[in-house]
């Protein structure tokens, strides 16, 4: 069986990136046909249009896509690609795992979390007033549907990736109606899996424990701003944003993406580390239920990283694009 998967190369080293993971994906015998689709700063150039329809009705149509970081304009001009993605897809699920990775330098080892933000409501709603003059109140947003979807997809993936214990945060001594509402849909749709470990955490709580005993947790859920916050903070813990994968996911729709941006400093230059696209594409690979070419790939990285001497700027070493993707093939 071939998977036709949706690519979105992207901006700035978007390209570069995504490049060299087609490529150790092709070398690894991965049974995927790309279909490339427009988006972004380039599609607008051309099309006037950063997310065009082409690219919504691919991944409707594929159910799967990849994607490298797509630049946001300062000034505005026009609006975030990314988030108008997930808006149009509905993908309500942030889905990072976290991983120590072998020779990569970080305050932890033998890290291996989940983090699972919801995506749709919270305080990105966008709702804010100004009451009166100086006066302005932002509404956080908290549906029964929305937290019961997302804990139903936490157990789901948790039962089908093999983990044991969720972890649900809040911050309910301040916001008992609304966090309260997110933790009671948690342990309502929980009682349809007593097989997996269920547990809540105040927000506070949950930030010391991770910096100082980060081991202690297995998949944590937590509601969009929480999630923005805390999944950072845990790419943190095993040396960055350059070194964990991402994915957006829906109803039957998932696209998987580094969590870096467009690196406009060193766009065009072949020092951009492929590293997190690539990681994505493995989780990607795994949500297919690709796992022996995922595993492959995994392993051929953690061999690279673990021997330390072909690796990137920003991981300590000397090697560009070309020559680190070209170590991961050899090491396949
Ligand atoms: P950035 O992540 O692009 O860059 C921050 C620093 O990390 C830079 O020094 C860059 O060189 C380095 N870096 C990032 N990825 C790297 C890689 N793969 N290999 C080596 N070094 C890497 O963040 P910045 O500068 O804030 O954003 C630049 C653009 O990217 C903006 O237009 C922003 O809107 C967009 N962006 C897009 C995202 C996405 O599509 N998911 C996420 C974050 C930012």
């Amino acid at each position: 069986m071939r998977y036709r998967v949706t690519l979105i190369e992207g901006d700035g080293i978007g390209p570069e990136v995504t490049g060299a993971t087609r490529k150790i994906l092709a070398a690894a015998g991965a049974p995927i046909d790309w279909e490339p689709v427009p988006a972004g700063a380039a599609a607008f150039e051309k099309y006037g249009e950063a997310l065009p329809e082409a690219v919504l009705t691919s991944l409707r149509t594929n159910r799967v896509g990849l994607k490298g970081p797509l630049a946001t304009p300062k000034g505005g001009g026009y609006t975030s690609a990314n988030v108008r993605l997930r808006q149009a897809l509905d993908l309500y699920v942030g889905w990072r795992p976290v991983r120590s990775l072998p020779g990569v330098k970080s305050k932890y080892q033998g890290v291996d979390l989940v983090v699972l933000r919801e995506n749709t409501e919270g305080l990105y709603a966008g709702i804010e007033h100004e009451v009166s003059p100086g006066t302005i109140v932002s509404l956080k947003v908290s549906s029964k549907g929305a937290a019961e979807r997302i804990a139903r997809w936490a157990f789901e993936n948790a039962r089908y990736t093999g983990r044991r214990k969720i972890t649900v945060c809040h911050k309910k001594s301040v916001l008992p109606k609304g966090d309260g509402a997110f933790v009671d849909a948690f342990f309502n749709v929980g009682k349809e899996y007593p097989f997996i470990q269920q547990d809540e955490i105040s927000l506070d709580d949950l930030a010391l424990a991770l910096v100082t005993d980060p081991a202690r947790f297995d998949v944590m859920l937590l509601e969009n701003l929480y999630g923005d916050i805390l999944s950072d903070l845990c790419a943190g813990l095993v040396g960055g944003l350059g070194v964990v994968p991402g994915a957006n996911v829906g109803a039957n729709i998932a696209v998987f993406e580094a969590v870096h941006g467009t690196a406009p400093d060193i766009e065009g230059k072949g020092l951009a580390n492929p590293l997190a696209v690539l990681l994505s594409a493995v989780l990607m690979l795994e949500y297919m239920g690709e796992h022996k070419v995922a595993d492959k790939v995994t392993c051929a990285v953690h061999d690279v990283l673990a021997k330390g001497v072909v690796r990137t700027g920003d991981l300590g070493g000397k090697a560009g694009t070309v020559v680190f993707t070209d170590a991961i093939i050899d090491a396949l």
